[in-house]
């Protein structure tokens, strides 16, 4: 089942939702539902993933920060009997939506929709001229806020380790010469002065602000601070032999997953000098030996697919850990205080 053939899903002028869903049956089979489980989608998105594991039986609460995807799933809402409950909430705090004795599954497709890259007025692509926002909730601060408003030194660090742009410095200099007077509003406004100043070479594949659009949109909504709690809002929430299963795009999202499981079933080598660390009691046990990537048909059919990553994991019946974010090794972007400063 797909989400534009399964969901029913309706988009702003009433046509079916495209966003098909990547590694559809891959995630099925890690999640294990089926009739009188509980399975907690944490993007629910067109509801792609929610309608097929609605179909095994299984009762789904399914949360997104994004209110239109709330609204467009109103009607998956209504002809679910009552098996669906559909919440407007950031994934970090998922916990507060498990039953008394825990979750069976908890599953999270992170990144945007394929609805949200094509609502010009969203602000998260430059293929469509939009306003410069990129804000999943709608609110908060956006990326014209960003842009207009960072330090260089910040800019360059967002630029450089969430997009892995190699002319951080070069870009980052040129916004802020140009915002002094003519701060950036739309996405075209961005994109054309960042093809000026770090054009494409014959053998770049993407266009030249690829990266800086994928920077911003990762630091505006936090998207690996969000990632890095529900991991650890996940420990809290399943019950022993609830399924944990993430599917990633980014090499840091599949970093911070990684490191997490291998962290929280023992593998995390620590020092050989401290042998306690290989004393703790492993909640979670990994499900298949190593990451699943999409099948050549699938990549070819949904170019999305193509740095998809899945891991899956079952939880044990060790309690859950003191949250401790040191265990991703990563620096702290998210803090707005150096806005306007
Ligand atoms: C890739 S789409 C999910 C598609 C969905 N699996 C489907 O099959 O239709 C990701 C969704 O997650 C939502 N999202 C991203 N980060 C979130 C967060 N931190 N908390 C809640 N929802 C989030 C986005 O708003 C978007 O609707």
């Amino acid at each position: 089942m797909t989400a534009n053939l399964g969901s029913g899903l309706t988009d702003a002028e009433g046509g079916p939702v495209r966003h098909i869903p990547v590694l559809l049956p891959e995630v099925l089979a890690a999640l294990a539902a089926q009739p009188g489980k509980v399975i907690l989608d944490g993007t629910f998105g067109a509801g792609g993933y929610t309608s097929a594991i609605l179909a095994t039986g299984a009762d789904v609460v399914a949360l997104d920060r994004d209110p239109n995807a709330i609204a467009a799933g109103q009607a998956l809402v209504a002809s679910s009997g009552g098996h669906l409950t559909l919440h407007k909430s950031q994934f970090s705090s998922l916990d507060a939506y498990a039953p008394a004795g825990g979750l069976d599954g908890i599953v999270l497709d992170i990144g945007v929709s394929s609805m949200q890259i094509d609502e010009a007025e969203r602000g998260f692509s430059f293929q469509r001229n939009g306003p410069l926002d990129m804000r999943m909730s709608s609110s908060g601060v956006s990326a014209a806020d960003v842009v207009n408003r960072c330090k260089v030194g910040d800019l360059i660090r967002i630029f450089g380790f969430l997009g892995e742009e190699k002319q951080s410095g070069r870009i980052a200099r040129a916004i802020e010469k140009r915002r002094v007077d003519n701060p950036f509003v739309t996405t075209r406004d961005l994109a054309g002065m960042i093809e000026i100043v770090a054009p494409r070479k014959a053998k770049d594949k993407i266009h030249p602000a690829t990266r800086v659009f994928q920077a911003l949109r990762i630091f505006v909504n936090d998207e690996l601070g969000e990632l890095a709690q529900a991991l650890f809002s996940a420990e809290r929430a399943l019950k022993p032999g609830g399924r944990l299963v993430i599917v990633s795009f980014h090499s840091l999202e599949d970093r911070i997953v990684k490191k997490f499981l291998s962290d929280r079933s023992g593998k995390a080598s620590g020092s050989r000098f401290l042998p306690m660390a290989h004393e703790r009691a492993a909640t979670f046990d990994a499900v298949g030996k190593q990451a699943v990537a999409a099948t050549e048909e699938e990549a070819e059919a949904n170019p999305r697919a193509r740095s998809a990553k899945l891991r899956a994991a079952q939880r044990t019946a060790a309690p859950a850990e003191k949250p401790d974010f040191s265990i991703f090794d990563l620096p702290d972007l998210a803090s707005l205080d150096r806005i306007g400063g």
